[in-house]
């Protein structure tokens, strides 16, 4: 076979690598759903813990199930004092590479690490998902100076998260604004993250590995890392009337606008439509409307993309929320990674179940046959 006769698809795009149970993507229509349930019916109506549960096992708790799930998920929130020493001692890193770090370090703790059998998966899965918001917390306080804050059996998950956050029982209406954004970021289809997790998986690694994979991937401003990227932008343009000469130098300079485009959608992320309404209505009930106005006014100047595909993803409004919570900007894309721990858990344990080795081609474009010259000859 000659190279004449090889496609290569750059970026594998369009590319099917296997088939999901996990979740559906219609790109074109704007839907998402999780093991079949429309994201919008579940936005509405359930909640992280139980979505959770869906992902990991396939299909939604009864009352006795989820109960028994979220007393699993509570039992996980405290981690050990050695990671928390872990912790300490990488404070001055970016939170993300402090996650990955942990992550990593919790395997050393984990008394399932090697089992690769469903039923640890799941058990490691529900402490991943437990111990990543502990992690955050716990490294945005040391890195202030305060106090590590044991977690509240009575609080949701969510909720948790940002008590042991900011130290203060959080406001409902926050809880749950925070448990729907984690719900619409749990599971997506074969995005970066989740390949790279599936190809850890694929060579018979562990769940560990895989989402410490997953982690390192999601990082990148052109997957996770675009929710700080767009407050960031936000606050370049400081007013709602700087943004129509802000955005016009961007596009002229081939720049791209954080939180528009994606791979799969070409018409708006379902999941960006309930963030947008968030954001707003959050804005309006902590008397700050001005961050809102300037997504907006971006919002506006890109509607002429939208024929081109290129509309609002999940990214475009989340920052602002998190802003408008008082979270720090470098910690959006840690809350993008605790929703998405339960994803990666389904698809790692779906690898699993029919595994076979991720190992694509590069085609080969160098010279061949280059004579060795030794050193003292060399020019
Ligand atoms: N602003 C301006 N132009 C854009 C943008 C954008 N945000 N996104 C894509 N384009 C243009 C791009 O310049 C290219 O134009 P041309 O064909 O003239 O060179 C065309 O659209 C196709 O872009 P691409 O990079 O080939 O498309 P892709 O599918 O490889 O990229 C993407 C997808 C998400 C990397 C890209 O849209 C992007 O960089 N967006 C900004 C970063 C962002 O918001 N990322 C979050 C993604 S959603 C959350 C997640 O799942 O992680």
């Amino acid at each position: 076979m000659t190279n004449d006769d090889l496609e290569i698809k750059r970026g594998l795009k369009d590319i099917y690598i296997d088939t999901t149970k996990s979740s559906y993507i219609d790109g074109k229509n704007g839907r998402l759903f999780y093991r079949g349930y429309d994201i919008n019916q579940l936005a509405n109506n359930s909640t992280f813990e139980e979505t959770s549960y869906l992902l990991m096992h396939g299909e939604l708790p009864n009352e006795r199930e989820l109960e028994k799930f979220d007393s699993e998920l509570k039992s996980a929130r405290k981690l050990p004092d050695k990671v928390i020493e872990i912790i300490r001692n990488v404070q001055s890193s970016h939170p993300m590479d402090v996650l990955r770090t942990s992550i990593s370090a919790l395997s050393a703790f984990d008394v399932d690490v090697n089992d690769n059998s469903r039923e640890a998966n799941l058990r490691k899965g529900i402490r991943l998902t437990a111990q990543s918001p502990a992690i955050v917390a716990a490294h945005d306080r040391i890195r202030r100076g305060e106090n590590v804050i044991p977690p509240d059996e009575n609080l949701s998950h969510a909720s948790n998260f940002l008590y042991t956050l900011t130290g203060e029982i959080p406001d409902k209406e926050d809880g749950k604004l925070l448990d729907k954004d984690f719900l619409l970021h749990a599971e997506h289809g074969l995005n970066a993250s989740s390949f790279g997790a599936r190809i850890t998986a694929s060579t018979q690694s562990d769940l560990h590995s895989a989402v410490t994979t997953g982690v390192g991937i999601l990082k990148g401003p052109s997957h996770g890392g675009a929710a700080e990227s767009v407050m960031k932008m936000a606050m370049d343009i400081g007013e709602p009337d700087n943004t129509e000469e802000y955005i016009k130098n961007l596009l002229n300079n081939r720049g791209r606008v954080m939180g528009f485009g994606h791979r799969v959608y070409k018409s708006v992320d379902p999941r960006a439509i309930h963030l947008r309404d968030d954001a707003k209505k959050l804005g309006e009930r902590k008397n700050q409307t001005k961050w809102y106005s300037i997504l907006e006014s971006i919002a506006e100047l890109m509607v002429p993309y939208a024929k081109k595909g290129i509309c609002q993803n999940v990214d475009f409004f989340s920052g602002a929320i998190y802003y408008l919570m008082g979270i720090s900007e470098d910690l959006y894309t840690s809350i993008f990674t605790m929703g998405r721990i339960p994803g990666w858990t389904a698809q790692v344990m779906e690898q699993f179940e029919k595994n076979i080795l991720i190992r694509p081609r590069l085609l080969y474009d160098g010279l061949l046959d280059i004579d060795y010259v030794p050193i003292k000859k060399r020019s």
